[in-house]
């Protein structure tokens, strides 16, 4: 069931464009559909709900104190932090759902098997990759459409992160809700040593999540400026630009 592609007869931008090459020869591109709606969408709706959370856990673990100054019953600031951290919470969770669907009836971009190196050319993407970007003792590789290899496993990696932080998200929601969600995740809390330990691991990933973010929105900016191939509008528009004479994969 992927997504159509959107048709370039009605009246938007051509499929090809010419730019100069380095040695000033024209070269021609090809616009392709990249990013689905669903992908984008999830995209984006994560980053805002991921951003919140990390904002209103950090203050959930260290409260500003200078909000104390009036009387408890004059005011709810605190109250709001975890209101906007539960809802979220529930957002971000259903939305990551959505986006594992998606993983199954998506574009071949957005297929979970983008996201593990199972094959000979991912592996060896990987370590093209972290030649050229990472260890930059190699000038040139060939670039993927979609996610390149590395990113597709580090984004698996960050999914494993999402799936922990939800487990122990709900762990420390059971004791205060009576909804079946959250009681489902009960037992958790005296596997990991009681309501301190959960609370530990939960704020400590919150870290983890902070760097990723910083990492992912620097390299985006590296891969659009390196690549010119509009690696940052594609998660916008949905497209991104290669070489007409490079097969893409
Ligand atoms: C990536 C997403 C998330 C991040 C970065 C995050 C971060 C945090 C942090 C840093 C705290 C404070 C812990 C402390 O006391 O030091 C916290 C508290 C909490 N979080 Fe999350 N969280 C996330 C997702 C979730 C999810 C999915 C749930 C599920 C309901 C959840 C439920 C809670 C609960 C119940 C508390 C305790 C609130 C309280 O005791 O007032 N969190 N979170
Ligand atoms: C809290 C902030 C953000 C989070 C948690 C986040 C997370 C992610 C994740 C999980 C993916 C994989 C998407 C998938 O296949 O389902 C992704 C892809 C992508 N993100 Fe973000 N993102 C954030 C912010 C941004 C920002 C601000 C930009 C642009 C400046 C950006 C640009 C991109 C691009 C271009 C891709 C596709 C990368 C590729 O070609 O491999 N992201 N992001």
């Amino acid at each position: 069931m992927a997504m159509s592609e959107p048709n370039f007869a009605v009246g938007v931008a051509p499929p090809s464009a010419l730019s100069a090459s380095g040695n000033g020869k024209p070269v021609e591109y090809k616009r392709i559909y990249v990013w689905e709606l669903p992908v984008r969408a999830y995209h984006w709706i994560n980053a805002i709900a991921l951003t919140l959370l990390c904002v209103t856990g950090y203050l959930i673990g260290a409260p500003i104190r200078a909000f104390y100054a009036a009387e408890a019953y004059q005011q709810f600031w605190f109250g709001w932090v975890r209101f906007i951290h539960f809802v979220c919470a529930f957002v971000y969770v259903f939305n990551f759902l959505a986006r594992l669907y998606w993983g199954f009836v998506g574009n071949k971009y957005s297929h979970w098997n983008a996201f593990f190196p199972l094959k000979k050319s991912q592996q060896k993407e990987i370590l093209d990759v972290i030649k050229t970007d990472v260890l930059e003792v190699q000038m040139h590789m060939p670039v993927s459409t979609g996610h390149n290899a590395l990113a597709g496993l580090i984004y698996f990696g960050t999914f494993l992160a999402f799936v922990f932080q939800t487990i122990t998200g709900f762990a420390l929601y059971s004791s205060m809700s009576s909804s079946w969600l959250p009681r489902m995740f009960t037992w958790i809390v005296p596997l990991m040593g009681g309501e301190s330990g959960v609370r530990f691991w939960h704020h400590t990933f919150l870290w983890f999540f902070v760097t990723f973010v910083i990492v992912h929105v620097y390299l985006a900016f590296y891969h659009d400026y390196i690549e010119g191939r509009g690696t940052v509008s594609s998660i916008i528009g949905g497209w991104k630009f290669d070489r007409a004479d490079k097969s893409g994969k």
